[in-house]
């Protein structure tokens, strides 16, 4: 029998993440304060971030060690499996060797908690009580929930409007694990109330929930803020990813040449393909492709600018692809997939040509999802499902090459909490949308002036 999954023992699980700001060789601009907009320090973030965490955000060290009660946490569900996807190849008819790292076997079902456990740790080890942050589709909600039961902190999560409907039992998953949670825009800040008394209905972005959870964080002494995207730590936590997925191609004795990811503020995709930028510097050959919702087409057709993180300006002003900071994507199922920005890290890349971006629809999204969940079972996550689509269409090239090329996708959650959208689309109920250019360049106008 061929083999399927390439599993490793706990014993095998990374003691160090990788930084990749050190082989960089285009380095992300710095940070700016909204205020001054002078580079941030480290006084500009000890409002709402712990002192470890500033300093993995700036690190220049290659490796960072990873302590020992994080790797205990991490080994609940770490080191995930390396999956070949026998039967989904087959399905195509492609020569492509297709593989896939999944993330959708931790506890809340995604990539998420592999940051959600440190931050929770070093927060909790610098004496902070509570964390407040911002969720999309409910995985990094869900996820810090589950960090901070594991700590025993306490967790409150502002959730975009429009995920909050779609998905309850993400709500349901966050309270269990002893997490609050409201609708945002909500009434419970001063930017929650501005937004609604001027859009009553409004659905919601991450842009907006993050400028709640940050205003919840820097008005409390106990709480501090938690990001499950974007910053450099983030990216830093999820490399653990990639670092385990060297070590399985090692065993199968493949080593890939199309790394695919679907990218919202970059964290799932850049923990798996970062500790390959050094192999990709050496082979130009190797690709490595984002996928993104052509609603909210952050990389394939935003502006390369400063801009802030949120809608309510709080965060530090960040050089990244952005469609503008009140950008409201519309109300797609693959809720983390609707942001504005992204990581800077992830957008250097893309700037200077070492990593590519692709947009894909809706409707061939979910076809694509659904041939996976009928071919090798998994029900993917909406925002996972874009990889798969771009996995696919990349496959199908090697029908007409003839090429045996080593596909590798990130599958970062499982979409058994968000079956509104696979029950809205196998009803005819979905449709795609590209967002208008006019509406895009209306919300550039605001970017800020640096
Ligand atoms: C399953 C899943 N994949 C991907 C993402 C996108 O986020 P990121 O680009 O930070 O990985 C999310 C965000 O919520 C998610 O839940």
């Amino acid at each position: 029998m061929p083999v399927h999954r390439t599993v490793l023992g706990e014993d095998a699980l990374p003691r160090q993440w990788y930084n990749v700001l050190v082989d960089m060789p285009t380095k992300p601009a710095p940070a700016l304060n909204p205020a001054t907009k002078q580079p941030v320090g480290p006084d500009d973030l000890s409002a709402i971030f712990p002192m470890a965490l500033i300093a993995q955000e700036v690190s220049t060290d290659r490796w960072i060690d990873i302590p020992e009660e994080v790797l205990e946490a991490l080994a609940l569900w770490r080191p995930t499996p390396l999956h070949r996807a026998w039967r989904l190849e087959k399905a195509l008819g492609t020569p492509a060797h297709i593989y896939y790292k999944n993330e959708s076997v931790s506890p809340p079902g995604s990539h998420k908690p592999n940051t959600a456990v440190p931050q929770a740790y070093f927060n909790k080890k610098e004496g902070i009580k509570r964390l407040s942050t911002e969720t999309g589709a409910g995985q990094w909600g869900s996820a810090l929930s589950f960090a901070c039961n594991y700590f025993d902190l306490e967790c409150m999560v502002y959730m975009v409007r429009v995920s909050f409907q779609q998905k309850p039992y993400r709500k349901s998953m966050m309270n269990t694990w002893g997490g609050t949670v409201i609708a945002s825009p909500s009434d419970q800040t001063n930017v929650g109330r501005a937004i609604l008394a001027e859009h009553p209905d409004s659905p919601g972005s991450l842009g907006m929930a993050i400028s709640e959870a940050v205003e919840d964080a820097a008005t409390r002494d106990d709480t501090n803020y938690a990001l499950g995207s974007v910053l450099n730590h983030v990216l830093l936590h999820q490399t653990v990813i990639g670092l385990e997925m060297k070590k399985q191609f090692d065993i199968v004795g493949e080593k890939p040449d199309v790394l695919v990811g679907c990218t919202g503020g970059g964290s799932n995709f850049a923990g798996f393909f970062l500790p390959y930028i050094p192999d990709k510097l050496e082979s130009p050959d190797m690709r490595i492709v984002c996928v993104e919702p052509a609603s909210c087409p952050t990389l394939t057709r935003g502006k390369f600018a400063y801009d802030f993180g949120d809608t309510g300006k709080m965060t530090p002003i960040m050089q990244m692809h952005t469609l503008g900071h009140d950008f409201v994507p519309p109300g797609i199922h693959a809720g983390g997939l609707r942001y504005h920005g992204m990581a800077p890290i992830v957008s250097a890349l893309v700037d200077d040509g070492t990593i590519e971006a692709v947009a894909g629809h809706q409707l061939e999204v979910f076809a694509a999802s659904v041939m996976f969940a009928r071919t090798e079972g998994i029900i993917p996550a909406p925002e996972t499902a874009h990889a798969i689509w771009a996995a696919c269409e990349e496959a199908k090239k090697c029908i007409e090459t003839g090429e045996e090329k080593v596909i590798a996708f990130n599958f970062s959650g499982h979409g058994l909490v968000d079956m509104a959208a696979y029950d809205a689309y196998l009803g005819g109920k979905l449709h795609n949308y590209a967002y208008p250019q006019e509406a895009i360049e209306e919300s550039w106008k605001n970017l800020p002036v640096i």
